[in-house]
């Protein structure tokens, strides 16, 4: 090698060698632009694509895990290449497309529609995402949303019950008011839409209401597209009483919608065809539709639980259907609230309140049978609506005489001993001795003349009846303390009390 290298010619043919490879080198590895090419915004040309415009929802994801995870759905007029591109509000780039489920279904009131879903996986708790969905490449929609929240993170939500109904404005005012508030998670314990939970009443009451293009008192307010929902099924909404024809598809196609628009936890214990559940009637055909539709969710999505934070929820079907002296839904109530011993809060919310001075509906306290079992696992508070009115009871404890019911009739008296804790009033006394059980259905719905029953109608377990107003529930929990506010469609508050532990 010496020898060769002394030799003077081919030294000077080595070294054009190597220059000619630096050369190369240098060209192959020189710094190349990267252009990100950003889609084409057509949101503002795209938006009659969309049947129903995207909106997100817990899906059948029960439990925290060490990630979040959010489902984005919408309705389609017809068939496109979607994707949904996400980031964590503040990031710089967008994570890689994610693949959208797109299902064609034929829908009563509806016709034939795409129903797209997508999951979004591995997000942080209690972090607002952004995301965009692409239609055939180009931006047709974006918004951002907020995750679930972890254990350990303070956060807010709302309960307002009974809104969609279409009556002088109240639930656009009300959903308004819940935006300016921005909740983590909006709880609607029932009467989600007004008269019969059809799917053309949700498209008239609910999604231009509450997944309103734009924040204002005459519109309502983007709510469904930022913000986590739960529902649960009032009697509007799966049960109306027999007079009215219950959940006849000959007469009503488009029956049910609650199983075609939510998507919640299937942890529940409804069997299809059996016991507890809302059985359909009439055209089979119709009924094929629907059953087809709504997949797994019918009949099982009335009733199930799920974690926020701190806290586990359990959600009831309190229809009339339901027979809660039966062993195998009690059992499942108990197993589930067992099941939450980690948990600082535990909180039920189903539509029929257990106790109210309501002059309309108070007769209806099927619930009531299941207070032993809330009383076991240290329930700190049941929400309900059904009501139209605002109510809230003091700390209590109840027993009832017999474990017996009456099915399918509104009217259902449950009589047994009652403990009232009166010294807790929630400003200096804050630890209660019970449960406090809240009626937040002032939410939309028209006022009923015979429901207030006055000062002197009310009965001793309630500390405040209101029926003057429509209003909803804000709760800011913070470790061991829940601050309570009831505010209305004007931004007023009309009650404020503490839970701590
Ligand atoms: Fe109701």
């Amino acid at each position: 090698m010496i020898a060769l290298a002394s030799s003077p010619g081919l030294f000077i043919v080595l070294a054009c060698l190597l220059g000619l490879f630096v050369v190369l080198w240098c060209f192959t590895r020189r710094p190349t632009t990267h252009v990100a090419v950003e889609p084409e915004d057509l949101s503002a040309n795209l938006a009659d694509t969309f049947i129903i415009k995207p909106y997100v929802q817990l899906g059948n994801y029960p439990r925290q895990g060490s990630t979040e995870q959010l489902e984005l759905l919408w309705h389609a007029k017809s068939a496109h290449s979607w994707a949904v591109q996400a980031r964590v509000y503040g990031e710089s780039s967008w994570r890689a497309p994610v693949a959208v489920t797109a299902q064609t279904l034929t829908i009563a009131a509806l016709g034939e529609t795409e129903r797209c879903l997508v999951t979004l996986h591995r997000l942080p708790a209690g972090v607002e995402v952004e995301y965009r969905v692409l239609c055939d490449g180009a931006i047709a929609f974006a918004s951002r949303v907020r995750t679930r929240n972890g254990r350990n993170q303070p956060y807010r939500f709302a309960v307002a019950g009974d809104l969609g109904a279409p009556v002088e404005g109240h639930e656009q005012r009300i959903a308004h008011q819940i935006h300016l508030r921005s909740p983590h998670l909006l709880v609607v314990p029932g009467d989600i839409v007004y008269d019969r939970g059809r799917v053309s009443e949700y498209m008239r009451n609910f999604f231009p209401v509450y997944n309103s293009d734009d924040a204002s008192p005459a519109n309502g307010a983007p709510i469904l597209r930022s913000t986590l929902v739960v529902g649960v099924a009032g009697n509007h909404d799966v049960a109306m009483p027999k007079a009215m024809v219950p959940r006849n598809f000959t007469r009503f196609p488009d029956l049910l919608g609650y199983y075609l628009f939510f998507s919640q936890p299937l942890n529940g214990p409804g069997i299809a065809g059996g016991a507890n559940t809302p059985r359909c009637e009439g055209d089979p055909e119709a009924i094929k539709v629907f059953t087809d539709a709504a997949g797994m969710r019918y009949p099982v999505m009335a009733s199930f639980s799920f974690q926020w934070g701190n806290a586990f929820w359990l959600v009831l079907d309190s229809n009339a259907y339901m027979d809660w002296t039966d062993a195998t839904i009690r059992n499942w109530v108990d197993a589930q609230l067992a099941s939450a011993s980690d948990a600082t809060w535990r909180f039920v919310t189903f539509h029929h309140p257990s106790f109210s001075s309501d002059g309309k509906h108070s007769n209806e306290q099927r619930m009531r049978l299941l207070a032993p079992i809330f009383e076991k696992y240290g329930v700190d508070v049941v929400f309900a609506g059904h009501m139209h009115c605002y109510e809230r009871s003091h700390p209590l404890r109840f027993t009832p005489d017999k474990l017996e019911t009456e099915l399918d009739t509104e009217e259902c008296p449950v009589t047994g001993a009652l403990s009232i804790d009166t010294e807790y009033d929630g400003a200096h006394f804050c630890k209660p001795k019970g449960i406090i059980y809240l009626t937040s259905g002032a939410a939309g719905a028209k006022f009923h003349r015979d429901s207030d029953p006055g000062k002197a109608g009310l009965k001793p377990f309630t500390v405040l009846y209101d029926q003057k107003v429509h209003s909803f529930t804000i709760c800011d929990v913070d470790g061991k303390r829940l601050a309570f506010t009831q505010i209305t469609e004007d931004g007023t508050q009309i009650d404020r009390f503490v839970i701590e532990k």
